[in-house]
């Protein structure tokens, strides 16, 4: 398997081998890493990783793997730089494709992403855009691998709002790895139907099957995984809460929609997530509405089901895996 040069802005770009590939890539690169074995196979290489929007996990498993692989970083944040501003993504990139071997970038629409990695002439990660979030699906399929032992026929459910960009690149990493994907969410969150057309196809070739429903106790029942996300993502204003809570609250992960799962069942979210009063959003959130925990109960997710924390560490060693596989 040869990726050198190529970039990774999307998972509709991959085939199932390229990612299961990048998937057993990432446990042997943890492997190492936990065995204390050094790897620093591409020193002398230097990174830049643009956030337009903020981060805790992506920017760290970028700094920490590119340190770990004996790279140098440079951050730029959302307002220290030219970029948008004063400077035009196509000149941005052909700045820092000379100065850079590689460029991670996360920002809004995924047609910015792409435009960066048209003219940086090196390879550009998508570290999140509105539409796709590449690097965490990695993590996720390594997540689900080592927690229950295989990939195919696993029914995966995705609950909440399945049409940014989790529930978009869940559906199609699970089409492409023959999972059962299912989004059990309200009509109005279903994911593109141009999305779904694609995916569809794909399974045809997979034996994935793609399953859309507003039934939380079919949809849920008999689940491997159960999955959410943040019901207002980056960017989104804040206006639109008050919507999202009343149409999503059916959906809200708790310990009813566990239990309708299989008792093996594990629970995931990329995180950040709202399942207490300890954040600044979460307090604001109380004092308009009343709720305490939101897209998932706090119960769930301290649950000994809840693999969040381990779903967190994988995204360094799958972003790493991505780094090296695209600049070695
Ligand atoms: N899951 C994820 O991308 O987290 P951050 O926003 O903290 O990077
Ligand atoms: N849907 C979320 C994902 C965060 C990792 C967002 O875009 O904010």
């Amino acid at each position: 398997m040869n990726l050198k040069g190529r970039n990774f802005l999307k998972i509709k770009d991959f085939s199932p081998e390229e990612i299961e590939y990048l998937i057993t890539l990432s446990e042997e690169l943890k492997q190492k890493k936990k065995q204390g074995v050094l790897h620093e196979e591409l020193r002398g290489k230097n990174i830049a990783l643009i956030f337009e929007k903020t981060s805790t996990r992506t920017r760290c498993s970028f700094e920490v793997a590119a340190h770990d692989l004996g790279m140098h970083v440079t951050y730029l944040d959302p307002s220290g730089s030219q970029i948008g501003k004063k400077e035009s993504i196509r000149d941005t990139a052909r700045v820092l494709g000379r100065m850079y071997d590689g460029i991670e970038y996360r920002g809004f629409g995924q047609e910015i992403v792409e435009e960066l990695a048209e003219y940086a002439g090196v390879p550009v990660w998508n570290g999140l855009t509105n539409e796709f979030h590449p690097t965490q699906m990695i993590a996720d399929m390594l997540t689900v691998k080592e927690k229950l032992g295989h990939l195919k026929g696993i029914k995966f459910v995705y609950m909440g709002d399945a049409r940014y960009n989790m529930g978009n690149s869940l559906m199609v990493t699970c089409a492409k790895l023959g999972m059962e994907f299912v989004a059990c969410t309200s009509k109005a969150y279903f994911p593109e139907q141009e999305l779904v057309d694609y995916c569809l196809e794909i399974a045809k070739q997979t034996g994935a099957s793609i399953t859309l429903t507003e039934d939380v106790l079919t949809g849920t029942q008999d689940a491997d995984v159960i999955y959410t996300d943040v019901w207002v993502s980056m960017g989104e204003p804040d206006q639109v809460w008050e919507s999202r809570i009343k149409e999503l609250m059916p959906y809200q992960v708790n310990k009813k929609i566990m239990e309708n799962a299989k008792e093996s069942a594990i629970f995931m979210h990329c995180l950040p997530a709202f399942h207490d009063l300890e954040t600044t959003i979460g307090k604001q959130i109380y004092e308009k509405f009343g709720l305490t925990e939101m897209e998932v109960t706090n119960e769930v997710f301290e649950s000994s089901q809840s693999v969040v924390f381990d779903e967190a560490e994988n995204r360094m060693h799958s972003i790493k895996a991505i780094m090296y596989a695209t600049l070695k």
